[in-house]
């Protein structure tokens, strides 16, 4: 079985993280998505809409998704890649290259991101409505 593994936020999820998850389920057989807890948002000077809770039920009612484990540090990606017998390590291409030390352990991919939408595209929105 092949394993991927994928980390984000995926806060006010949207259709670039739906087409984000489906080509990575794509490339193998199961999909385990590292959620960004809400702490560890507050580290990266994020503040999501939903909280940790919401974000996680909504990710678990996507078919493409296995599996979803919390992220709480930035040095924790080795450990769930072993943990876990990953395969495939999938970002988006806004990360291009920032995670190739992993290629050590596993097959690193950066996938194209869908145009026109964000997260932060949809808030902005919402402000100046
Ligand atoms: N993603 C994508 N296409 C988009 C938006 C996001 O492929 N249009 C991918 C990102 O590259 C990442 C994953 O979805 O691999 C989760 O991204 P996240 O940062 O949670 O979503 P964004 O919409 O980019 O959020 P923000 O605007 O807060 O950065």
């Amino acid at each position: 079985m092949k394993k991927v593994i994928t980390y984000g936020t995926f806060d006010m999820l949207h259709y670039g993280h739906i087409n984000l998850l489906r080509r990575a389920r794509a490339l193998g057989d199961y999909l385990i998505v590292a959620l960004s807890s809400d702490s560890f948002n507050a580290i990266k000077n994020k503040q999501s809409f939903f909280h940790y809770e919401h974000r996680r039920q909504m990710l678990e009612s996507i078919r493409y998704v296995d599996l979803i484990i919390p992220e709480n540090d930035w040095e924790q990606k080795r450990e769930d890649i072993i943990k876990h017998n990953v395969n495939i390590f999938v970002m988006g291409n806004d990360r291009e290259g920032k995670f190739d030390f992993l290629k050590d352990i596993c097959e690193v991919v950066y996938q194209e991101r869908t145009p026109e939408i964000s997260t932060t595209r949809i808030k902005n929105h919402l402000k100046i409505r």
